[in-house]
């Protein structure tokens, strides 16, 4: 039976397993076997596998994070290895390409964001057939218009702002919530309109509290005294700087982003004098059951994943353009960040309806 393997890499993002199930489906009907590594690449480079038959995909669709497992630390080619009793990174690929070779995968299916697809990238330049499906919350990746995850990360926060609202109103506060998003304000732009914020700190807006504390104050005098203030966690300080929470040596992407809510909120408190308090939602956003919006798009990179695969064409990555589903050069997904345009319409539209953006 021909062999198609399957991995998923980087932070998870709901809906993966809705992937995994999608692939595995069209793969049985044209008789194909699917093999899951497990944890991203190190069930790659480890021969660390489980055969994805029909009793492991069951129940997966509605199913949070990824029956696989996932590490966003792990890249082939610069692996950690314990010698002597210290971790020492190490290239092996070829290790990885071997565990291919051996268990005679046709293709290896990459469910990851730009860490992972970079990764895969530079495993189909030594000989590697790859089809990449790519995947974030972040919904920053140039290669496609939307990922999976992104809308169930949006509808998590809206509803965490549904809350906050109420306990504002009541206390006369600021709230502030800190949503992810890396470098992209694309979380906190879509809930922050979704959750009727009065402020939303982006990454590509500069921002000042003057502007901020206006904004806040000038409701106040409305008969408002309470606001909502959303910060994405690549917002930078007033001094110009990130705030990290962590440093992940090994990590294709070291600086782990948050705290900005804190100083945003503090500072909020000092130019307005009124009470603030500060949410960081975190990993919430990335947990879950996916929306009926993301287990269908995941499902459709799953199902062109595997056709792909199975006629062939290779180191491409399946991505969403307007309404269809098509396919791009694997290199697409590896050339940078897909940011807010500051003067796109959903900027303009928050604009008009008197959302600050701190400018
Ligand atoms: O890329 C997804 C993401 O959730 C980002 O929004 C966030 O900055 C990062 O991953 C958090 O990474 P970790 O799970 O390593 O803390």
């Amino acid at each position: 039976m021909p062999k198609l393997g399957v991995l998923t890499g980087g932070g998870d993002s709901p809906g993966l397993n809705a992937v995994i199930r999608a692939i595995a489906k069209t793969a049985f009907q044209q008789h194909y076997e699917v093999i899951g590594f497990l944890d991203g690449y190190s069930g790659l480079v480890e021969e660390r596998y489980m055969i994805l038959n029909a009793r492991a995909i069951s129940g997966l669709l509605h199913r949070g994070g990824t029956i696989l497992g996932t590490n966003n630390r792990d890249n082939p080619f610069h692996y950690p290895v314990e010698e002597d009793g210290k971790i020492v990174y190490r290239d092996m690929s070829d290790q990885a390409l071997l565990t291919l070779d051996r268990l005679g995968i046709k293709a290896l299916i990459t469910i990851g964001g730009d860490g992972t697809l970079a990764g895969a990238a530079e495993l189909a330049a030594k000989g590697a057939r790859i089809i990449g499906v790519p995947k974030t919350i972040d919904n920053d990746l140039l290669a496609t218009d939307q990922t999976f995850g992104f809308d169930t990360a949006v509808t998590t926060a809206t509803e965490a702002l549904d809350r906050l609202h109420t306990t504002a109103e009541s206390h006369h506060r600021v709230m502030v919530l800190e949503l992810m998003g890396r470098y992209a304000g694309w979380i906190a732009l879509q809930s922050g309109l979704a959750g009727g914020a009065d402020v939303i700190l982006i990454p590509e807006i500069p921002w000042r509290i003057e502007k901020v504390a206006a904004k806040i104050l000038e409701r106040k005098t409305q008969g408002k005294p309470f606001s909502i203030v959303v910060v994405a966690e690549g917002v930078k300080t007033p001094e110009g700087n990130h705030v990290l929470r962590d440093w992940v040596e090994g990590s294709v992407e070291k600086a782990r982003l948050g705290g900005i809510g804190q100083v945003v909120g503090r500072l909020i408190e000092e130019h307005t004098g009124i009470e603030t308090r500060v949410t960081i939602l975190g990993h919430i956003q990335r947990g879950g059951s996916p929306t009926p919006f993301d287990r269908v798009l995941a499902t459709r990179f799953g199902v062109m994943a595997a056709q792909l695969a199975i006629r062939g064409i290779y180191n491409v990555v399946v991505r969403l353009q307007g309404a269809d589903v098509s396919y791009v050069p694997l290199e697409e997904v590896v050339r940078g960040t897909r940011k807010v345009p500051p003067d796109g319409q959903l900027v303009q539209a928050a604009r008009a309806i008197g959302i600050s953006f701190g400018d």
